[in-house]
């Protein structure tokens, strides 16, 4: 099959979150299936500074906005052998850095903008795919202007995260692409495609997308059934039920892999994870903290938003504190979330480090270096970091939700006379509200067992033995790629 990817972000090209990594690990394993895959991404400023060669110029196009041309330069290039298409533009896409202020038209614009010269881009070069898989609102508006030009090419739309949606003025966007709105009428949408008076785009996209996926059976299913998971889009969702499937993503298990990791101090396995202490000595020493590999050491990476509850664990820390705990926090996102972290750090200096940053080698230690993973998500699609952390041996405490419920098979203890302890089963802990309380309660019983060489070295290996790898996920959307075709 012919696909073509259309994305935002590109692991390791350009990332912000776990977007990044899915488009670049999907991408890679389809390859490896045999498949003529090719992805366009934006040729944001920043990647004028990375090294990517040959660098080929394949199209000069014109983009009409509001009437007048807009120069469009396409690059290609190969990247872990799949090509590589970049949409070049100084006025929308090559004169900033990835997202831009999301209260501002030019946020928006952006990606209509180059949306429309991903699809503009076929009609010039002689390759045509047969499914365009596009990713968040980003790229949502591509299965719509594929229905207006009437290619036979199938779509296909994953939801990687529904707080964001894309939303505009329906009247300005619709004039910024040209449109004068008769085009979505005469696709029967009229009424349903209007969401209030804006444009939204991933409401665009569940209406026009042949198939629709997204990152977790479990979020696939919150979606469809709880209306606060799919914020404000109930009745596409629920029209569109049927189309909708739940694919869990893997990681990059060559990437994160403690065996191999060039980052880490000390490289170790499930024959030598004793050696995994070297690494936490390491941390513990670079964070301020008493050494000493009897103390827990937690660990949260993460981008610092009202999804990943923050405010929830910062609020539990005096408590975490006072359970002996040392804690390390990495990333970077909203200042609020930053600053409270921050805080947190020059109250207990001894006990929690904070940093706010963007960095691939510290995230890699922290996976290593730390016992326990922090993941008290409000909601989550999937996650990535439970499934790296586990990776490393780490163990993950996360909230009940999402793709945290299909990723972490909660512990589970069995016991015969006299509480011995006969069989433990699972790869982390799971709490279910975001209630001090039970977080509280659930520490206390994950440190209790934690204190049990024994028990929290098995727990380890059913970690570190689960199979987190892309093959399994890739195969499940090539059969759903293949299904588009049977209709
Ligand atoms: C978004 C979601 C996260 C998911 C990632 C990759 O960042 O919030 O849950 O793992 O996309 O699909």
């Amino acid at each position: 099959m012919k696909i073509l990817f259309v994305a935002s972000e590109l692991n390791p090209l350009i990332k912000v979150g776990g977007l990044a990594d899915v488009v670049g690990s999907l991408a890679k394993e389809i390859k490896q299936f045999g498949h003529d895959i090719r992805i366009i991404l934006p040729f944001y400023q920043s990647l004028k500074e990375k090294s990517l060669d040959p660098l080929k110029k394949i199209a000069d196009i014109n983009i009409k906005i509001e009437g007048s041309d807009e120069p469009v330069l396409v690059y290609q290039t190969i990247l872990d052998h799949i090509p590589l298409y970049l949409i070049k533009n100084d006025s929308y896409i090559t004169n900033g850095d990835i997202y831009l202020e999301v209260s501002e038209f030019s946020s928006i614009a952006r990606f209509l903008f180059f949306s429309q010269a991903a699809v503009e881009l076929l009609g010039e070069i002689d390759w045509q795919p047969d499914i365009i898989h596009v990713h968040d609102w980003q790229t949502g508006i591509i299965p719509l202007l594929i229905k207006i030009k009437g290619f036979p090419i199938k779509t296909v739309f994953t939801i990687h995260n529904l707080l964001i949606q894309g939303q505009w003025n329906y009247k300005q966007s619709l004039d910024f692409l040209g449109l004068t709105g008769d085009e979505i009428s005469s696709l029967k949408q009229t009424k349903q495609g209007l969401y209030g008076k804006d444009l939204n785009i991933v409401q665009q996209a569940l209406l026009n997308a042949d198939v629709i996926t997204t990152v977790s059976p479990q979020y696939a299913k919150e979606i469809k059934t709880d209306s606060s998971y799919a914020r404000g889009l109930d009745t596409e969702i629920v029209k569109r039920a049927d189309d909708i499937y739940g694919i869990l993503n893997g990681i990059d298990t060559y990437a994160f892999n403690p065996k191999s990791d060039p980052y880490i101090p000390k490289q170790y396995s499930i024959k030598t994870l004793d050696d995994k202490g070297e690494n936490k000595l390491y941390l513990q020493k670079k964070a301020g903290f008493k050494q000493d590999k009897n103390i827990p050491l937690l660990g949260m990476v993460t981008r610092l938003d009202i999804q990943k509850g923050i405010d929830f664990l910062a609020s539990a820390v005096d408590d975490m504190v006072d359970m002996e705990c040392q804690i390390v926090f990495l990333g970077t996102g909203q200042e609020k979330y930053e600053n409270m972290l921050k805080q947190c750090a020059q109250k207990y200096p001894k006990n929690v480090a904070a940093y706010i940053r963007f960095d691939v080698k510290l995230a890699q230690q922290i996976y290593a270096g730390v016992d326990i993973f922090l993941m008290p998500s409000r909601f989550e699609p999937c996650g990535l970091s439970q499934m790296i952390s586990m990776r490393y041996g780490t163990i993950p405490i996360v909230r009940a939700t999402g793709g945290l419920i299909d990723s972490v098979e909660n512990i589970t203890i069995k016991q015969g006379l006299f509480g011995k302890i006969k069989s433990i089963k699972g790869t982390g802990f799971w709490f279910d509200a975001l209630d001090k309380e039970e977080f509280v309660t659930t520490l206390k019983r994950v440190l209790h067992i934690y204190s049990q060489k024994k028990l929290w070295r098995q727990i380890q290996i059913n970690a570190m033995n689960t199979d987190f790898s892309w093959r399994k996920s890739a195969q499940k959307y090539i059969k759903l790629y293949k299904k588009l075709f049977q209709i």
